[in-house]
């Protein structure tokens, strides 16, 4: 891409948006396996359980499955070679678990393992640092058939599966991330079902949860030992920080414990070694089954915490304090904005956020592992997409990470959500998130303007430092 060009089209806005963040700062661009490689039924893997889902009439948007998605599994050189024509620093993508023990125990699948040393091999080539995520929501069927993340077993079959991996990639993945949103893993996927394996029943996804952190803290020490001393373990959470819509004691109440159940659930377990107090009672169920020595491994230190963000809510009280997860939700807010997904667009959540993460858990180290937001794209047929709100939105989030690091929130990358437009899960291909735009009857490629943009603000960036 010819840097002159693109440095001319930022503003001097932009420029000082450059200037504010420091040498050694990583900045990428994130995916997920099922949401981009195709490929579901080559070289052994076997079925996951959002095949499974994707498979069930009304589940995703209009029938749409992962079978070919981007087909990555197959362009993954020529998507590379995308992300080095945009500059990328970093590039954060999730291996998926069916590809390497398709059965979720036991045989190793060489051919998965193998794609996936080609990738970060490819990477490297380019000057690119690969940050893994070892499960982003890609459940090997296998495993749920025996109870899936509610039996305590899957957590060994995953620390197992873990050290596989990190046996052939830890010498040159440099950042591991144990899981994506388990959150989203427990609650969307056990608690209200819109996700795989689409079960409904809030108990199971409280006990998912337990199991999931487990998997987590039992990866940990093994991560490490199969890793170069320099690479950093970590897991990425979801946060959507609550505001509360008004000042009566009813509406702080009910904000509260919607922060509890939202934002708090799986960080405190992660930094303080313990549930939240009044979890379960605000979710009306039971604690997990907890064993001895349980919060001591997931509370063990990480290298990093990984922060998926990308809007907030405002929460108004009820009469009767609601649920923890059914709290009400207002909006729309006026004068607010909000992404094709319903997500308002409020920056200042994000600078809020890093700073609470640093001095109410004391992270030493935050990567913005996920922010963008989905738009009504449309192309003609031509090498241009235009999508001025979406240069918008990261315009103003990426000035909102300025000021968090500019208050001293410990901040050392940023990856958009995402690459390319893929597979957005429950709705199927209608949602785009990408940087860049795919046309997925030809799987052609073509940068958006957001892309185009963030590729002259890291050019500016690293003219700068
Ligand atoms: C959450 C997930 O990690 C990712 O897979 C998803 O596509 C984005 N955020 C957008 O919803």
């Amino acid at each position: 891409m010819s840097s002159t060009e693109q440095i001319q089209t930022l503003s001097s806005a932009d420029l000082a948006l450059a200037r504010a963040f420091p040498k050694n700062f990583v900045w990428g661009a994130a995916t997920a396996a099922y949401q981009i490689e195709g490929a579901t039924q080559e070289d052994g893997r076997e079925p996951s359980i959002w095949d499974m889902f994707a498979a069930i009439p009304g589940k995703v948007h209009q029938g749409d499955n992962g079978a070919i998605a981007n087909n990555h599994y197959h362009l993954m050189q020529e998507d590379v070679e995308l992300m080095s024509r945009l500059g990328l620093g970093g590039y954060r993508f999730s291996i998926a678990w069916p590809r390497i023990i398709p059965q979720g125990r036991g045989a190793v699948n060489a051919a998965g393992l193998d794609f996936y040393d080609r990738l970060v091999d490819t990477l490297l080539t380019k000057g690119i640092t690969p940050f893994a995520t070892l499960y982003h929501w890609d459940l090997p069927l296998a495993l749920h058939q025996e109870g899936g993340w509610t039996n305590r077993d899957t957590a060994y079959a995953y620390a197992d599966y873990a050290e596989i991996v990190a046996r052939r990639l830890g010498d040159r993945v440099a950042g591991w991330m144990t899981l994506n949103e388990p959150w989203c893993s427990a609650y969307l996927g056990y608690g209200i079902g819109i996700h795989a394996p689409g079960e409904q029943d809030l108990q199971q996804a409280i006990d998912a949860g337990h199991h999931l952190l487990l998997a987590h803290g039992l990866a940990l020490p093994r991560l490490r030992a199969n890793s170069a001393p320099n690479a950093s373990v970590g897991i990425s959470l979801n946060f959507t920080p609550i505001y509360p819509a008004d000042e009566r004691a009813e509406t702080l109440r009910d904000a509260e414990r919607a922060d509890l159940f939202v934002n708090r659930w799986f960080i405190e377990p992660l930094a303080r070694g313990q549930y939240p107090g009044g979890l379960f009672a605000a979710l009306e169920v039971e604690p997990p089954p907890v064993q001895a020595g349980d919060l001591e491994l997931i509370g063990a230190p990480i290298d990093f915490l990984g922060v998926n963000n990308y809007t907030r809510d405002v929460v108004r009280g009820g009469t009767t304090p609601a649920r923890a997860d059914e709290s009400i939700k207002v909006g729309p807010v006026p004068g607010a904005c909000y992404t094709e997904m319903g997500w308002e667009i409020y920056p200042q959540a994000l600078t809020d956020l890093l700073i609470r993460l640093h001095r109410e858990y004391g992270m030493q180290a935050l990567y913005i592992m996920e922010n963008g937001a989905a738009f009504k794209d449309s192309w003609d047929g031509g090498d241009q997409v235009h999508d001025p709100r979406r240069v918008a939105y990261m315009q103003e989030y990426i000035g909102a990470l300025a000021s968090a690091l500019e208050q001293g929130a410990p901040v050392r990358g940023y990856f958009v959500w995402s690459l390319m437009d893929n597979f957005e899960w429950a709705e199927g291909y209608a949602k785009r998130f990408g940087i860049v735009y795919v046309d997925y009857q030809t799987q052609r490629r073509i940068i958006k303007d957001s892309g185009l943009w963030y590729s002259a603000l890291l050019e500016a960036w690293r003219a700068n430092t």
